[in-house]
């Protein structure tokens, strides 16, 4: 590279920009033209530069005056046609219209039983337990043989369960993943299913023929009644802080001995009020060792293994919580009560 190539260089540029940037007529096409002549990475500018670059210190000296005037030149062009080019543009774009409101910002947030059952989640995952689902739609089998139903259990008719064919149905408890979990997976297990339920109830302020339930599951070698109360009082510990809770004997097919489990009334701290029906305690979950015939069914050495299960009502806990009286207003979608109960 020698100076009078880079010179002439500089003269071309500045031969081919100047009408360019001159009679660049619209904003755009004058940028078009920055970028080709004035840009500083690309182009015949940076071109020239690194030429510049290559030649030797006297070289440099002497071209280095013409060719930062050449430049300074150019830019003072461009600048002046911005200017020019600035004000006719404006002139004709409409002007942004200031007394438009704003557009209503939406923030979601999640449904209150959605949210108890993340947090109840949390809580399991903490202590080992990983989510299982399973589907809606269910045979009787798993959604009552293989849980130890007796086939002329009154769950079984149609009056109590929504059937789709005869030995096919909407699930009416999460219970039957108990099962599909059991025969896929060998133990140890510790599983959560979340989901929906479903029966053929009247909708009413305490009632829904569709709802949510959580399913727990542990089995094990040498799992006892110790571990379920353990875990369940630990889990209520976290879940509702300091309210009391206790155990009452019950039943349910599936699991011998079978228990519920009551937390003190969230909303009369135990004195009794129309919610706690005046006992000052709601019920929050079933539970109980699961069944010998459960574990058989699924496959499962019921000599060996033993476990513990529990189903509970996260919309029961939300109305708890967030003092709703009717359950329907879950299902209303209305934001005005959403709005209330968001966190
Ligand atoms: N499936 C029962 C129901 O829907 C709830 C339940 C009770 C589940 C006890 C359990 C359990 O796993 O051990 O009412």
């Amino acid at each position: 590279m020698d100076r009078p190539s880079v010179q002439r260089q500089i003269e071309a540029w500045y031969n081919a920009a100047l009408p360019r940037l001159r009679e660049s007529s619209t904003a755009d096409a004058l940028e078009l033209a920055r970028s080709k002549f004035l840009a500083r990475n690309t182009g015949w500018r940076a071109q020239i530069l690194a030429d510049f670059a290559q030649l030797d210190r006297d070289s440099k000296k002497e071209l280095g005056g013409y060719l930062n005037q050449v430049k300074d030149d150019l830019e003072e062009l461009y600048e002046r046609k911005k200017a020019e080019l600035g004000t006719t543009r404006a002139a004709w774009i409409p002007p942004a219209d200031r007394t438009m409101p704003a557009r209503h910002l939406w923030r979601g947030s999640t449904h209150p039983v959605t949210r108890v059952i993340d947090e109840i989640a949390d809580i399991f995952c903490e202590l080992g337990f990983t989510i299982a689902l399973g589907p809606q739609v269910e045979t009787e089998w798993y959604n009552f043989g293989a849980l130890n139903f007796p086939p002329d259990h009154p769950a079984m008719d149609m009056h109590d369960t929504l059937y789709v064919r005869d030995d096919v149905l909407l699930r009416t408890h999460t219970s039957p993943v108990q099962i599909r979990t059991l025969q896929r997976f060998p133990p140890p297990i510790r599983i959560l299913a979340p989901g929906d339920v479903f029966r053929r109830d009247f909708f009413d302020a305490s009632h829904a023929p569709m709802f949510a339930q959580i399913e727990g599951l542990c089995v094990d070698e040498g799992i006892s009644f110790v571990d379920l109360k353990a875990m369940l009082s630990n889990f209520a510990r976290r879940f509702f802080g300091a309210a009391r809770t206790r155990f009452r004997p019950s039943y349910f097919p599936f699991t011998e001995p079978s228990a519920e489990m009551d937390v003190e009334c969230q909303l009369c701290k135990g004195v009794g009020c129309g919610v706690c029906k005046g006992t000052g305690w709601t019920e929050i979950l079933g539970s109980g060792m699961v069944h010998p015939s459960v574990l058989e069914a699924a496959g499962v050495d019921s000599e060996r293994y033993t476990g513990w299960a529990f189903g509970m009502g996260p919309a029961r806990i939300a109305m708890q919580r967030y003092d709703i009286p009717d359950i329907r207003l879950l299902y209303d979608s209305d934001i005005r009560f959403l709005e209330q109960v968001a966190e």
